[in-house]
């Protein structure tokens, strides 16, 4: 599911060639006030039970919130934070209906930091961390679950070319696998499970002002 139809029907045309099995793709803007219900009745009209769902899609924004343009801001809120809440709605309660079911929110490092100068970006990751533990703890028995990836900066999207970037192949590997084991956050690297503890230690005004200073000279800000 994206917006790109050719993108989605290359991809489909690629899986189903080469695992043989049937690919609906769906073509929705996440962004939308009504893309998750929609979605979720397309779904049961063509009868498709979900057993695995991953909420990867998500975007960001650089700037300050103050600065931002409201109508750009509300749809990244739609995206990364209320398609993301009904989707999990909809589709967790159907596998906790049928006893079976894993739900993967692709959160970030950024859920678990101060993120000045990103826009509404690190605040809706850091929502979905606490969606993804809030569910979690809701859950009913072990075979319905939800996980929560946290990757640091990821060879896609912004950070396609960063030399400090991982892998894009590794981090959707080890967010799959976290999610069959129905494991809550996901975090295998060691230094970035380092800066989540060191987080949970600094002040938080110490931890913004670093960040925010770093961030601002990164996109070039006085
Ligand atoms: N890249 C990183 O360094 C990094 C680090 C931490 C976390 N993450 C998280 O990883 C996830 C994927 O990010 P990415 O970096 O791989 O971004 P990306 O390369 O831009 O891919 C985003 C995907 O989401 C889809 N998408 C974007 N906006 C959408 C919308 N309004 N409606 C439906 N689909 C939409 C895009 O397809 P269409 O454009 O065709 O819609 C695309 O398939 C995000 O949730 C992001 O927060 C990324």
């Amino acid at each position: 599911m994206a917006r790109r139809k050719d993108r989605l029907e290359e991809w489909k045309f690629e899986i189903e060639n080469s695992y043989g099995v049937r690919v609906t793709a769906i073509v929705k803007d996440l962004s939308r006030e009504e893309a998750a219900r929609e979605i979720y009745g397309e779904l049961q009209e063509k009868k498709i039970a979900v057993d695995q769902m991953v909420n990867n899609a998500g975007a960001g924004k650089m700037g300050r919130v103050v600065d931002a343009d409201p109508e750009t801001m509300q749809a990244l809120l739609h995206l990364n934070v209320v398609s993301v809440t009904l989707l999990g709605r909809y589709f967790g309660r159907d596998m906790e209906e049928r006893g079976r079911g894993r739900i993967l929110n692709v959160s970030s490092m950024g859920a678990f930091l101060p993120d000045p100068w990103s826009n509404v970006y690190g605040p809706t990751k850091a929502y979905e961390r606490f969606l993804t533990e809030t569910m979690y703890g809701e859950r009913k028995g072990e075979n319905a679950t939800v996980t929560a990836r946290c990757p640091g900066p990821t060879k896609t999207g912004w950070a396609r070319n960063a030399k400090f970037a991982k892998n894009l192949d590794e981090v959707a590997r080890e967010g799959f696998i976290a999610m069959q084991r129905g494991e809550l956050v996901c975090i295998p690297d060691a230094d970035y499970r380092a800066i989540r503890c060191l987080a949970a230690h600094l002040p938080a005004a110490c931890q913004a002002d670093l960040i925010g200073r770093w961030q601002k000279s990164l996109i070039g800000q006085e």
